[in-house]
């Protein structure tokens, strides 16, 4: 299959993306992202993409989990989708910031009731005697919010990754793969390509 050619990567994001949701058994949205601690250790998880635009691509999690507490002490990020049923590969780099609470706020009264008490009663990232502890969490949270509204935590948010970098990955024949990258220079996107 051949890379579209196209000027702006996000045309190029959305037609790879609009196929995986045909073409996935499984979560098409989930994205592998990596951070960094100051100290330039990076790690990575999955997370899923919830929303993307012109503005970026926007995942949400615990701010004092793991990777809420490197994105904030070092705010370079890099997700990496690979939809296998494609053999397709996309790299996305950039800075992240933390989403308004507005849309944090209006993302969060979209979920299922028992998620967003999940949200309250993982303490994500930190180490649990064992599941009664946060069994326990749980039964407290559904008991604090009633049959009223579940606000959302104040640790509990998203973040928006500004792209500043693609990489587009399509199989080939012989692994002589198809590259195309794009990195935005003077308030233009610049396209290459790399040897497989
Ligand atoms: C398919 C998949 C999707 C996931 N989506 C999210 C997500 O959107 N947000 C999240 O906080 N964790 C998500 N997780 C869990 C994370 O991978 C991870 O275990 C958790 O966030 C803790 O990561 P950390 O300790 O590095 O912060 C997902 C896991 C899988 C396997």
């Amino acid at each position: 299959m051949a890379i579209t050619n196209t000027d702006n990567p996000l045309v190029l994001f959305q037609e790879w993306f609009d196929r995986a949701a045909e073409t996935e058994i499984n979560e098409p949205t989930a994205v592998t992202l990596a951070t960094a601690s100051n100290t330039g250790r990076p790690s990575a998880r999955m997370v899923l993409l919830k929303h993307y635009d012109d503005h970026g691509f926007v995942f949400y999690t615990n701010l004092d989990s793991r990777k809420g507490l490197e994105l904030r002490g070092n705010p370079f990020a890099a997700l990496l989708f690979h939809w296998k049923s494609l053999k397709r590969q996309i790299r996305i780099e950039g800075r992240v910031e933390l989403i308004s609470d507005d849309e944090a706020d209006a993302y969060f009264a979209s979920r299922d009731r028992g998620s967003q008490i999940g949200a309250w009663a993982s303490d994500q990232s930190r180490p649990m005697t064992g599941r009664f502890e946060l069994e326990k969490q749980i039964a407290k949270f559904t008991a604090k919010f009633g049959v009223g509204a579940v606000a959302r935590p104040p640790n509990w948010s998203g973040f928006r990754l500004h792209p500043d970098a693609f990489e587009f990955w399509d199989d080939g024949m012989f692994r002589l793969h198809e590259r195309i990258v794009y990195t935005w220079q003077d308030d233009n996107w610049v396209t290459a390509r790399l040897f497989p």
